[in-house]
């Protein structure tokens, strides 16, 4: 991330998910404020590529993969509340609205992220008139400099009860000690914390398709200034879990992904292999 600017990956992921919503049908993830949130940057040239390109291949492949993986987090999430969690924590949060949808009032989020994409963001709340909830709360960190859990607590998160988090579209740009301290940090939190995450796999690990997927993919994010950093295979993630003290922990791919939330579609909706895989590991 550049110092003090806003993170431009984090406005393409977001046209991604507003795309969804204005085009295809039926919803894998339903997000009403996906295209409020961005009302003034609709019709910006350059900002709005990838809504002009949305019956592409490779934007629809995209977009399948961005509206997944907030679909299997919140799943996820809503599984963890079921079994009683009352914090959830969205790593590197960009443009997510979870917390202006959050129906459940005693449920606590704290959205961390970069300082200057948190104050972007706040800012086009504001313009569309989104006024955020009160169990709606702010943290702005940057992963490779700041303590989290230090953070976080003084933002009233409690570390003496069960959190869920999200880390979205993060880890690839992350330092592996910046990865690392927040792994820890959830780490020691108490039994029934989970984070759910996608990481990018390295390219000598995989096939020749996925490795030209990763190359395009990897080529933009690094013109935008943001570069994928990060790479794990599973059985290296497995080895980081085990050392930051979780019990359990799945891996999901694009296949699982398929069958899960685009099964039956005829719109041609749906993940095309690439490196990403997404994960979930529980305390
Ligand atoms: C691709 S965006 C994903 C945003 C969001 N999770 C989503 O799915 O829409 C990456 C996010 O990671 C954040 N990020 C990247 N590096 C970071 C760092 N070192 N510290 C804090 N946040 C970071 C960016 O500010 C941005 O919000």
């Amino acid at each position: 991330m550049e110092s003090g600017q806003a993170s431009k990956t984090a406005m393409r992921v977001a046209m991604r998910r507003a795309a969804h919503q204005m085009i295809d049908h039926p919803l894998v993830f339903e997000d009403p404020f996906a295209v409020r949130i961005l009302e003034p940057l609709l019709s910006v040239d350059g900002h709005n590529y990838e809504i002009k390109r949305s019956k592409h291949p490779v934007s629809k492949a995209f977009r399948s993969y961005m509206v997944g993986r907030s679909r299997y987090a919140e799943d996820e999430l809503a599984l963890a509340v079921q079994s009683g969690v009352r914090q959830y924590v969205v790593l590197g949060a960009g443009l997510d609205t979870f917390g202006c949808r959050n129906v459940n009032s005693d449920l606590n989020v704290f959205e961390v992220d970069f300082p200057a994409t948190q104050s972007w963001k706040r800012d086009l709340m504001s313009s569309a008139g989104i006024v955020p909830p009160e169990n709606l709360h702010f943290v702005p960190v940057d992963f490779d400099k700041s303590k989290l859990n230090v953070e976080l607590q003084a933002a009233g998160f409690d570390a003496g009860a069960p959190a869920f988090f999200s880390w979205l579209g993060v880890t690839m740009y992350l330092t592996i000690a910046g990865f690392r301290q927040t792994l820890e940090m959830i780490g020691k939190l108490p039994k029934g914390s989970a984070v759910s995450f996608d990481f990018s796999m390295p390219r000598q690990s995989l096939g020749s398709v996925e490795r030209m997927a990763l190359d395009a993919l990897a080529k933009r994010v690094a013109a935008a200034g943001e570069p994928f950093t990060l790479f794990f295979t599973e059985e290296e993630l497995a080895e980081e879990f085990k050392r930051a003290n979780f019990e359990r922990w799945e891996f999901v791919n694009a296949n699982e992904m398929n069958r899960r939330y685009f099964e039956g579609r005829t719109d041609g909706l749906k993940l095309v292999g690439g490196a990403a895989r997404l994960t979930t590991a529980w305390r």
